[in-house]
C-alpha cells in the first residue's frame, strides 16, 4: 500500500473506533471513506459491533457498504449519530471543499443530520484557504448545463464543466458538476449564497462549519483537529 493509503486508511481507523452498537452511521465518498466502510463491516463481521445502519452518500458507498455486511438504508428523516467522510480541503476553521468525487449533493443531505461529521483525511488536505489547491464543485441541473455555465463563469471568473471523457460527468442525481477555480480573497459564505442563488445551481462542494473533528493523517501520526 503506497504511503498515502496508509494515512488515509490510519485515519480512517480512528474515526470508526468512534461509532458503537446501534448507531446510524452516515457513509461517506471517496478513497478515504472507502476505508471507513470497510473497517466497519470488519468490526461488525468480527462482532465488535451490532446492529448499525449505514446511510450511503453515493451509489458507489452503498455498494461498498453491502459488499462488506454493513446494513443500509436510505436517507429519512432522522437524525443519524456520526458521518465519516473525506474531503478535498481542510481549512484551518475546519471549513470544507468536498465534491472531486462526485457526491457532493448526498454527502451534504446526509451529513446535515448527523450529529457529528467526522472527516478523515492524509495531511495533503490541509490548506491555509480553501480554495488552495482544489477547484469548487458545484453541481447543477443538466437543462440549460450551458447557460447555468455563464452564470457561474459570471459569478467566479474561471472553471470547466467537468468532462472526463467525451461525455460530461454525470452525477448519481443525474446531474453535471462545474469546477470552479476560486479567486485568491473571498467571503466564502458570502460566495456560497451567490452560488446557491445562481439559477440552475443544485448544491455547491462548501462544507462550511459542519465538522466536528477531522483526523489528519501525517507521516508524524494521526492528528486531531477541532
Ligand atoms: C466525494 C468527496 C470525497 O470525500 C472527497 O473527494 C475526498 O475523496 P478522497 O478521500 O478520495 O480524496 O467529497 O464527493
Amino acid at each position: 500500500m503506497g504511503d498515502l493509503e496508509t494515512l488515509k486508511k490510519e485515519a480512517a481507523l480512528r474515526a470508526v473506533a468512534l461509532v458503537e452498537s446501534g448507531m446510524r452511521v452516515g457513509l461517506g465518498t471517496g478513497s478515504t471513506a472507502k476505508y471507513a466502510i470497510e473497517e466497519l463491516g470488519r468490526r461488525l463481521a468480527a462482532g465488535e459491533l451490532r446492529d448499525i445502519v449505514g446511510v450511503a452518500t453515493s451509489e458507489a458507498s452503498e455498494a461498498l457498504a453491502r459488499e462488506v455486511g454493513v446494513p443500509v438504508q436510505p436517507l429519512d428523516p432522522r437524525p443519524l449519530d456520526l458521518a465519516i467522510d473525506g474531503a478535498d480541503e481542510i481549512d484551518p476553521d475546519l471549513n470544507l471543499i468536498k465534491g472531486l468525487g462526485g457526491a457532493l449533493l448526498r454527502e451534504k443531505l446526509t451529513e446535515v443530520q448527523a450529529r457529528r461529521l467526522v472527516i478523515i483525511a492524509d495531511h495533503t488536505k490541509l490548506v491555509t484557504r480553501l480554495g488552495e489547491k482544489a477547484p469548487l464543485p458545484v453541481e447543477i441541473t443538466r437543462f440549460g448545463f450551458l447557460s447555468t455555465v455563464e452564470r457561474l463563469r459570471a459569478l467566479v471568473p474561471g472553471g470547466r464543466l467537468r468532462q472526463p471523457g467525451a461525455q460530461p460527468y454525470v452525477t448519481d442525481n443525474g446531474n453535471y458538476i462545474y469546477d470552479a477555480q476560486l479567486p485568491a480573497a473571498f467571503e466564502p459564505l458570502e460566495l456560497e449564497r451567490q452560488l446557491k442563488g445562481t439559477l440552475g445551481v443544485v448544491e455547491t462542494g462548501f462544507f462550511l462549519g459542519m465538522a466536528d473533528v477531522a483526523f489528519v493523517a501525517t507521516p508524524e501520526g494521526v492528528r486531531e483537529i477541532r
